[in-house]
C-alpha cells in the first residue's frame, strides 16, 4: 500500500494548474486519485476525466471538478495503474475491467504516465492473463474465434455472476503464456467481431514510474 501511494504521489507531481487529466482506475491510480484531491483542496486548478464510474465517484467525493469529454480537445496527463509493462513500455491493463476507457483516455492524452511497482515489470507479456472486451451478443462464438490466437479464455465473473464492464459488456480473461507479438496481436483481437477492445497498450505510455521494495522510485522514459 505504501509504495503503491508513494508512486502515485510522484507521477502527480506532474500535475500543474490548468491541467486537464485523465484519472485511472485499480488500486494505484486510486492513491494517485486521493493526492489530486489533497492537491485541489490547497489550490490547484484542474479538470478531470475518469476511466471508471467508479474512479469518477472517488473523484467527485474529494472534490474534483470533472469536465464532460465532449467539452476537451485532448487531456494534458493521464494518471494510470498497469498489470504488466514489458521493455518496450507495452503494458497490459484492464485487471480492474476498465480497459476500454482506460484506453480511449490513454489515446486522447499527450501524456500517460503508468503508476507500477516492481512486480509488474516483465520481460514479455502475457503471464497475466489478457482482459479483452467483447459485446454480449454471441460471446461464445466470439470467445472461440479468441481462443483459436492460441489462449484459453475464461468469461470473468463477479459474485457468481458475468462481470458487467461500465460499457455493458463482458470480459474473457486470455491466458496467452507469453505474447510474442503484442502489436500483432492486438490488430488480430480487434478484427474479431465483437471484441471491442484488449488489454494491450501498445508504446502508449511515456513515463513508467516504478517503486521497488527497498523504497527506491525509478521514473523509466
Ligand atoms: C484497471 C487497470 C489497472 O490499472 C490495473 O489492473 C492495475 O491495477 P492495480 O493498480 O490495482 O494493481 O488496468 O482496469
Amino acid at each position: 500500500m505504501e509504495m503503491k501511494k508513494r508512486v502515485a504521489e510522484a507521477a502527480v507531481e506532474y500535475v500543474q494548474d490548468g491541467m486537464v487529466v485523465g484519472l485511472g482506475t485499480g488500486s494505484t491510480a486510486f492513491w494517485a486519485i486521493q493526492k489530486l484531491g489533497a492537491r485541489v483542496k490547497e489550490g490547484l486548478r484542474i479538470k478531470a476525466i475518469a476511466t471508471s464510474a467508479k474512479s469518477e465517484a472517488l473523484a467527485i467525493e474529494l472534490g474534483i471538478p470533472m469536465v464532460p469529454f465532449a467539452e476537451v480537445d485532448y487531456i494534458d496527463v493521464t494518471i494510470d495503474g498497469a498489470d504488466e509493462v514489458d521493455m518496450e513500455f507495452n503494458l497490459i491493463k484492464g485487471g480492474g475491467g476498465a480497459l476500454l476507457r482506460e484506453k480511449i483516455v490513454a489515446a486522447a492524452s499527450r501524456q500517460l504516465i503508468v503508476i507500477v511497482d516492481e512486480t509488474k515489470l516483465v520481460r514479455q507479456l502475457g503471464q497475466f492473463s489478457l482482459p479483452v472486451e467483447a459485446v454480449r451478443f454471441g460471446i461464445e462464438t466470439t470467445k472461440r474465434a479468441i481462443e483459436q490466437l492460441g489462449c484459453r479464455a475464461g468469461l470473468r465473473l463477479h459474485d457468481g455472476s458475468p462481470y458487467i464492464t461500465d460499457n455493458g459488456n463482458y470480459i474473457l480473461d486470455c491466458e496467452f503464456g507469453t505474447i510474442e507479438h503484442p502489436e500483432q496481436l492486438t490488430h488480430r483481437l480487434n478484427a474479431i467481431p465483437g471484441v471491442v477492445d484488449n488489454g494491450l497498450f501498445i508504446q502508449m505510455a511515456r513515463k513508467i514510474i516504478v517503486g521497488y521494495r527497498d523504497g527506491v522510485i525509478k521514473t523509466l522514459e
